[in-house]
C-alpha cells in the first residue's frame, strides 16, 4: 500500500475514533459541545496519530488500542490550538479553513472548549483498553500528562509569549521547539509504541527520533508561516514576522532554516535506519512533514 493510501486510511478511522468520543452536539451544554467537535472534526493533517499508528505498527500493537492513544493525543493537540488561536494568545481569526473557534462561538466558549477536550483526551485514554496492561497504560497516562504540561506543550507555549520581541539564541529557540511542539509529537510516537511490544531500547530510539521530527514539525511551520499563503496553509499567513515571534526564519534566515531542517530529516532517517522495513511509515511521515504545503 503505498503512503498515501495508508494515510488517508489513518485519518479515517481517526475521524471516526474522534466522532466516538466526542460527546454529541445535542448534549447539554449543547454550545459547549458544538465547540469542542467544531474544533476537532473534519480538519487537520492528523499528523500525531499517523505517528501512533506507524509507531505502534512495528510492535505488533492492535489498531483499536492505537485508536484510543491516537484519540488522546489529538484531542490535546486540538485545544492546543484553540487556545493558541486566542486574542490573548497569538489572535488568530483563521484555522484549518474556518473561523477560529472564538471567532465563531465566542471566548469563554473557546477556553471551555479546550479545556474539556483536555481532560476528554484523560478521559479517554483512561478507559480500559484492550490488551494494554494496567501499568503500562498508567504509564502512557504519566507520559501524555508531562507532554501536554509546563514541563511539556503549555510550558513551550509559556516561552513562547515571553518571547515576543526578544532576540533568542539557536539554543533557546530550540528548547521552546521542542517544548510547544516536539513535546506532543514525541507522545504521539511514544504512546503508539507503548500500545505494543516495545522494550526499553525500542522507545530510547523512538524518543531520539522523535524529538529530531518534533523540532522539525515547527522548524517547518515556522518556514510555511513565512512563505506559503493563507489559502493553502488555511491559516493567516505571515503571523510571526507581524507578531514578532522568534522562529528559525526570523533569526536564521529562510535558507539556513531549510538546511537545518534538511540536516534534521537526514537524522531523524538515520535514527530509524535500525529497525529497517518496519519503521517504513515513520519514514514516509518524517518525509512528509518536511513536503507537506500546509
Ligand atoms: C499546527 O499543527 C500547530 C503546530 C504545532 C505547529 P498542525 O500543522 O499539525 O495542525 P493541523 O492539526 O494539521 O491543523
Ligand atoms: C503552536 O505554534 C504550537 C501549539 C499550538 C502548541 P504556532 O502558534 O506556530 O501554531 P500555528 O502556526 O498557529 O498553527
Ligand atoms: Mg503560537
Ligand atoms: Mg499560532
Ligand atoms: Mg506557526
Amino acid at each position: 500500500m503505498n503512503f498515501s493510501t495508508w494515510m488517508s486510511g489513518v485519518q479515517q478511522r481517526t475521524e471516526s475514533a474522534l466522532e466516538a468520543a466526542l460527546p454529541a452536539a445535542a448534549l447539554s451544554p449543547v454550545r459547549l459541545h458544538e465547540a469542542m467537535r467544531y474544533s476537532v472534526l473534519g480538519g487537520g493533517k492528523r499528523v500525531r496519530p499517523l505517528l501512533c499508528h506507524a509507531a505502534g505498527a512495528i510492535f505488533g500493537a492492535s489498531a483499536g488500542a492505537i485508536d484510543a492513544a491516537a484519540v488522546a493525543v489529538e484531542l490535546i493537540h486540538a485545544y492546543s490550538l484553540v487556545h493558541d488561536d486566542l486574542p490573548c494568545m497569538d489572535d488568530d481569526v483563521l484555522r484549518r479553513g474556518k473561523p477560529t473557534c472564538h471567532v465563531e462561538f465566542d471566548e469563554a466558549t473557546a477556553l471551555l472548549a479546550g479545556d474539556a477536550l483536555q481532560t476528554l483526551a484523560f478521559h479517554t485514554l483512561s478507559q480500559r483498553m484492550a490488551g494494554i496492561a494496567p501499568a503500562r497504560q498508567l504509564e502512557m497516562l504519566h507520559l501524555l500528562s508531562v507532554a501536554s504540561g509546563s514541563r511539556g506543550m503549555a510550558g513551550g507555549q509559556a516561552i513562547d509569549l515571553a518571547a515576543v520581541g526578544q532576540q533568542l539564541s539557536i539554543g533557546e529557540l530550540e528548547f521552546m521547539h521542542i517544548h510547544k511542539t516536539g513535546a506532543l509529537i514525541r507522545a504521539a510516537v511514544l504512546l503508539g509504541a507503548h500500545c505494543g511490544e516495545a522494550v526499553p531500547d525500542d522507545l530510547e530510539r523512538l524518543g531520539h527520533f522523535a524529538n529530531r521530527i518534533g523540532l522539525l514539525f515547527q522548524v517547518v511551520d515556522d518556514i510555511l508561516d513565512a512563505e506559503a499563503s493563507t489559502a493553502t496553509l488555511g491559516k493567516t499567513a505571515g503571523k510571526d514576522a507581524a507578531q514578532n515571534k522568534p522562529t528559525y526564519v526570523n533569526i536564521l534566515g529562510a535558507g539556513e532554516a531549510k538546511t537545518m531542517a534538511g540536516k534534521l530529516r537526514q537524522d531523524a532517517h538515520d535514527t530509524l535506519a535500525p529497525f529497517g522495513e518496519v519503521a517504513m511509515r515513520l519514514h514516509e511521515i518524517t518525509d512528509f512533514i518536511v513536503e507537506r504545503t500546509f
